[in-house]
């Protein structure tokens, strides 16, 4: 089995996609836990499919007991991949290093264009006529990790935001469970270079 976590902070709706598509199907691949720092839509999508969730207040503790306490639930559960979906806290260098390689991230635009908040409005506000969503490797720089898999979105005269954000997220939810099966099964790899090489059947 190979398992994951999913840290995740807001509506879930990435979570969702995972659980839809992968979740304890035939590719054995199993959401182990979900862990948010607030509370979140997306732990009552965990109860609701029996997965094991936790709230950690992020405003109960500072950061290094707050991250100290993802690491312990993430090690009791040897898990495999750490997948951020919607996590809208920076991760320490420690925590980063600790995992190295083994988490990942979903981000709302073709990196390395508008990384950090905000990402379709800056898409928009920049007059792009094409934007989209990343899946990436997370580093210690932000939104700045190898990339793995990107999808394009074409945006609209009359697109604002929100509309935007809506057509990237449909996009979203097949780029990510995509790219945690093509790991599940061992097809990514991470150069010297830093590029990422997905393995063709
Ligand atoms: C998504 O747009 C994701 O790319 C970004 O935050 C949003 C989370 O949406 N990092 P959801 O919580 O998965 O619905």
């Amino acid at each position: 089995m190979f398992k994951l976590a999913v840290l995740a902070s807001g509506r879930g709706s990435n979570l969702q996609s995972i659980i839809d598509k992968l979740h304890k199907g035939e590719q054995d691949i199993s959401i182990e836990v979900v862990i948010s720092n607030n509370k979140s839509r997306a732990l009552k999508r965990a109860l609701k499919n029996n997965i094991e969730s936790y709230h950690i207040d992020d405003n109960s503790y500072n950061k290094e007991k707050y991250e100290s306490k993802i690491i312990d639930i993430v090690e009791e559960r040897q898990i495999d991949l750490i997948v951020l979906a919607g996590y809208m806290k920076v991760l320490s260098a420690k925590f980063i290093n600790h995992f190295r390689d083994k988490i990942i991230n979903i981000h709302p635009s073709l990196l390395p264009a508008f990384p950090g908040l905000d990402a379709q409005k800056q898409a928009v506000k920049y007059g792009v006529k094409i934007s989209g969503c990343t899946v990436h490797f997370v580093n210690e720089k932000i939104d700045a990790g190898p990339i793995i898999m990107q999808a394009a979105v074409e945006v609209k005269y009359n697109d604002d935001e929100e509309s935007l954000a809506k057509r990237i997220l449909q996009k979203e939810h097949n780029i990510l469970p995509e790219v945690i099966e093509l790991i599940a099964d061992n097809k990514v790899f991470i150069t010297k270079n830093r590029q990422v090489k997905i393995k063709e059947e």
